[in-house]
């Protein structure tokens, strides 16, 4: 078990283009375990292997209150959108402090594989449904702030890495 370091926006890292799983092993099953625990430290409700600089396509995913149910979408794809569309206040471990609305689908169904390897397919609505696509689009090197307007992108950016050079002064 162990942390595993955000890489946090404007990062170019975080634009890397997952690429897909190529065989759920044990290599994989332990990414997954420390990428769960970084969540739940963090505390967030996702996070994508982009986000802690692994280029692979691997997402996990808590919307439950009590956090304990735990969602491992390996070489997940997202097979339908609903043309109902919802707007939901997002948030994102890798731009910390950042939240604003972003338009996506309503409902879409998912496939992906599991932790052992197999296939499964889901129905998601709701924070389930936001959270996913949220996540989907770390693994295609999208950072949600990406559907903000380019003047408040500026904003978030300049105030992020003031944010990030402070943090190094203080480290050092
Ligand atoms: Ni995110």
């Amino acid at each position: 078990m162990a942390l595993l370091p955000i890489l946090e926006y404007p990062d170019p890292r975080l634009h890397t283009v997952a690429k897909p799983v190529q065989e759920v092993d044990d290599r994989i099953r332990q990414l997954v375990t420390d990428m769960a625990e970084t969540m739940y430290d963090a505390p967030g409700v996702g996070l994508a292997a982009t986000q802690v600089n692994v280029h692979e396509r691997v997402v996990v995913i808590d919307v439950s209150e009590e956090a304990n149910d735990l969602l491992v979408l390996i070489n997940p794809e997202i097979t339908w959108y609903s043309d109902e569309h919802q707007v939901f206040e997002e948030g994102c471990l890798s731009v910390p402090g950042v939240y604003d609305k972003v338009e996506r689908a309503a409902e879409i169904k998912v496939r992906a594989l599991n932790v052992d390897g197999e296939p499964f397919e889901f129905h998601a609505d709701g924070l389930l449904a936001v959270c996913v696509q949220h996540e989907l689009d770390h693994l295609l090197g999208k950072v949600f702030v990406e559907y903000l307007s380019p003047l408040k992108r500026d904003r978030i950016r300049t105030r992020l890495r003031k944010q990030q050079r402070e943090a190094q002064k203080q480290a050092v």
